[in-house]
């Protein structure tokens, strides 16, 4: 996720691409920069905050130009990996937001030709194909270049003697502002509440021609399409959030989008194996703190399963002080942030110890990445909210591709079960899709758990570790006592604390094989009168019959289903939490990172 803006008009261009980075910002902050006709293309581009930026940009006079914040995705933060990117002649400038998947393979191509690159990002073959189709027509020459591209975009790109801009989008946000005798493109409103609360939207596929005097949009075919404007009464602040109440909400339901982009070139992984190394191990362990522990006990059923792999587990707190027996697992590393104390030094230790490391993470260039021998990263896009919530979800999707590639490469996974496992992985945009669009129905189930003081979470198999997940998320921003429980577990002790107080959530897939066993619990938990709120398969009567309440997920392949279950949680915890007036973004007492041991 990155900020895009693009302005032509009678103002400066370089006050308004700078105002609206700063409203962008939230969408990554890795590096910021400007292109701006004046009459020549004039760049500058700077690591770090915009305020970087800000404070070394020279007085650069001229009415059009581009902007850009980066959220890293493709080579680490830098000046050089910053956009806007120039062709070789120096007179196209382009901003993109998004991940060109087959860029290696243009990028050789358009070096073979003779085209000289600058950095290590998959946005700059972009411009160099623009470049080579240019003829005087940059409407054309994106046209050509986007036809070539494999992946997702919003893009803004200027030619020197000319006040146009040509943009374009495949499943990134792009928003057109519509001013008079000024006109604006960008990622999102948010950039465009300072000047003008007109908008059109861009659909996918299209490509939009933006003039001072007016704005032409294009479908995929070439056709011009008439679209109406539509006025936005949000704040800027609210623009952020998407309209929605809360980051934590926008970022829940930007789910879909994120595994989406996680899943981004997922089949050259595991054909290809980048991200296995080929040295010999014969076990995996897998160390992390909060949530991402949760992520790692998950990943441990799903390596497991899919890989055959024996895999232990260790909280980093606790691995860096434990005794170290002579073996030499695999070590994966889970952070999102990549900054955790605790988790870097973990990653440091488990070096010392002479282990082959592979860190997980969100934050290109994070800490992290430079303490590993390897690194997945997950592509959510920046988290803002504290709780973790789509940073947690892509953690999974990781987990599963890594499992998939070891299972191939152990040839445990035949091909058609390697098949059989991504297409079910395919499958999790639409499925947390269908959760989302139940959302109403999640909302109206919590009223059972606003006035609680403790609540209980039973899980089996693969959905013990998603309860964990789901308590924690409760606990950290309701403030509600919430502990997650095996529910194999609770004859051992918890059921003592059952009552018709303390309602119990409970997991149970009707395709699990744990299915049984599970409502055997549920059943021993309602005999204590603690009311029931379950999750479980669309359709299941049974499971519905035993509870309270019933929320349905879709009835996926058992190893996949805390996905589903894990969005259900975050909804559970959000309007928990929304219902009694916490401070959801920023619950009290945590941070976002924790850099502290
Ligand atoms: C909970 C949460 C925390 C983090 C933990 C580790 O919602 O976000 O429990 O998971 O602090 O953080 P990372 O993953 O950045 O190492």
């Amino acid at each position: 996720m990155c900020g895009i803006i693009g302005y032509t008009g009678y103002r400066q261009a370089a006050e308004v691409l700078i105002e609206a980075l700063r409203r962008l910002e939230y969408r990554g902050y890795d590096s910021a920069g400007v292109a701006i006709l004046s009459p020549s293309l004039k760049i500058h581009k700077k690591k770090g905050e915009l305020h970087q930026l800000q404070s070394s940009l020279p007085h650069i006079d001229g009415r059009v130009g581009v902007g850009h914040t980066r959220w890293a995705t493709c080579g680490k933060p830098s000046n050089e990996n910053a956009h806007p990117f120039l062709d070789c002649s120096g007179k196209i400038a382009l901003v993109h937001n998004g991940i060109i998947e087959n860029y290696m393979a243009l990028k050789e191509g358009l070096q073979e030709e003779g085209h000289k690159f600058s950095s290590q990002t998959d946005t700059e073959v972009i411009v160099h194909l623009i470049e080579k189709f240019y003829q005087g027509d940059l409407h054309e020459a994106v046209k050509s270049a986007l036809k070539e591209i494999k992946g997702t975009y919003a893009i803004a790109a200027v030619v020197q003697g000319s006040d146009e801009i040509v943009a374009a989008r495949k499943e990134n946000p792009l928003v057109i502002g519509v001013g008079v005798n000024e006109n604006f493109v960008a990622s999102d409103v948010t950039a465009l509440l300072s000047y003008t609360n007109k908008v059109r939207h861009v659909m996918d596929g299209e490509t939009v021609l933006v003039r001072p005097e007016g704005v032409r949009v294009f479908d995929s075919e070439g056709r011009e399409v008439h679209r109406e404007d539509t006025i936005i009464t949000w704040s800027a602040e609210d623009a952020q959030k998407g309209g929605f109440p809360h980051f934590m909400l926008k970022e829940i339901f930007e789910e879909p989008q994120a595994i989406h982009n996680s899943l981004l070139g997922t089949l050259d992984i595991i054909e290809n194996g980048e991200i296995v190394p080929n040295v010999q191990f014969s076990s995996i362990k897998i160390i992390a703190c909060g949530s991402s522990y949760h992520a790692a006990m998950v990943g441990k059923y799903i390596l497991e399963e899919l890989g055959k792999i024996p895999v232990t587990l260790e909280l980093a707190s606790e691995y860096r002080y434990s005794p170290g027996a002579k073996e030499f697992p695999l070590v994966i590393l889970i952070s999102q942030s990549g900054e955790t104390a605790d988790t870097l030094a973990a990653a440091r230790e488990a070096r010392r110890r002479g282990c082959r490391t592979m860190g997980i993470t969100n934050v290109i260039g994070s800490t992290l990445t430079r303490e590993v021998d390897e690194v997945v990263y997950t592509r959510a896009g920046p988290e803002i909210g504290v709780a973790a919530t789509k940073t947690f979800l892509t953690q999974l999707i990781a987990l599963y591709i890594i499992s998939i590639r070891i299972g191939f490469a152990r040839r445990v996974l035949s091909h058609d079960a390697m098949w059989k496992a991504l297409s079910e992985l395919r499958k999790m945009p639409g499925v947390v899709q269908a959760v989302l669009d139940n959302a109403a129905e999640v909302e109206k189930t919590v009223e059972l758990l606003v006035p609680a003081r403790d609540i209980f979470f039973i899980g089996r198999n693969v959905n013990y570790p998603t309860m964990l997940e789901g308590a924690l998320k409760l606990k950290e921003i309701s403030y509600i006592h919430a502990e997650g429980f095996a529910a194999g577990e609770l004859k051992h002790g918890p059921l003592a604390l059952l009552d018709a107080t303390t309602p119990v959530i409970a997991v149970a897939m009707r395709t699990d094989h744990t299915y049984e066993k599970m409502l055997a619990n549920i059943s021993e938990v309602a005999a204590r009168e603690s009311p029931v709120l379950s999750i479980g398969c669309d359709g299941d009567r049974e499971l519905a019959a035993v509870s309270v309440n019933m929320i349905k997920v879709p009835c996926v392949s058992p190893l996949f289903s805390p996905i589903p279950v894990t969005v259900v949680l975050q909804l559970i915890a959000y309007y928990t939490a929304q219902k009694k007036g916490r401070s959801i973004d920023k619950p009290k007492n945590l941070a976002k990172s924790v850099t502290v041991e």
